[in-house]
């Protein structure tokens, strides 16, 4: 797959963090399979769909990690076919949130969507999620429509859609 590298310097929190993006491959499964557990507890996916979705790379699916000092901190995935393109998954680590790795990582997808010629990405969100609704919408994300009882809890989900432009940011 491309490789896809960026980096950003974040001031916030107590030091001044660097962030390193890059593709993943199935050798960072199991490090991003401790992440999507220790994030979505309730609905993690399993090492199957992990590995499914990567298996679709670069056909269908772009995955990133998100290291911080070589470390796997956040990644991100995105499913694109024809002129649109889905945010399949997105975390950051908790001790790693809201020092800017979430956004590195959508602007990632969003520029990703866009090398492929998609005009706009969609996304599926909890509506018990407001931290990540949040992040959505300071990117630009509008509210498009609500699939009711759509997570096994009985929790909505709101789906959001970003047209894509002359910028990502
Ligand atoms: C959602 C998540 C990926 C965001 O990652 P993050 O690293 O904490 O986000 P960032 O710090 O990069 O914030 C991204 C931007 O959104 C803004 N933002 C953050 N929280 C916000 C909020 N509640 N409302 C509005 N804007 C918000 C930030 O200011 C930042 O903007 P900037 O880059 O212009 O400064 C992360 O919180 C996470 O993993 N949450 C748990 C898993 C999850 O809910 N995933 C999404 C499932 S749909």
């Amino acid at each position: 797959m491309t490789e896809a590298e960026a980096s950003r310097r974040s001031g916030e929190g107590d030091s001044a963090r660097a962030a390193v993006l890059r593709g993943m491959t199935v050798e960072d499964v199991p490090a991003v399979l401790v992440v999507e557990r220790a994030t979505f507890p309730a609905d993690a996916w399993s090492e199957g769909m992990l590995r499914g979705e990567l298996a679709d790379q670069p056909r269908t699916r772009h995955y990133v990690v998100a290291l911080v000092a070589g470390e796997i901190v956040g990644y991100a995935g995105l499913a694109a076919a024809a002129d649109q393109a889905d945010v399949q998954t997105i975390a950051v680590v908790a001790e790693h949130q809201g020092a800017g790795i979430g956004g590195l990582l959508l602007n990632e997808l969003l520029a990703e969507a866009s090398r492929r010629g998609a005009g706009s990405v969609f996304l599926e969100v909890r509506a018990d999620n407001p931290q990540a609704r949040g992040v959505y919408d300071h990117f630009g994300f509008e509210k498009v429509g609500i699939r009711a009882r759509y997570y096994e809890d009985g929790t909505d989900a709101i789906m959001m859609m970003r047209k894509l432009g002359d910028s990502n940011g």
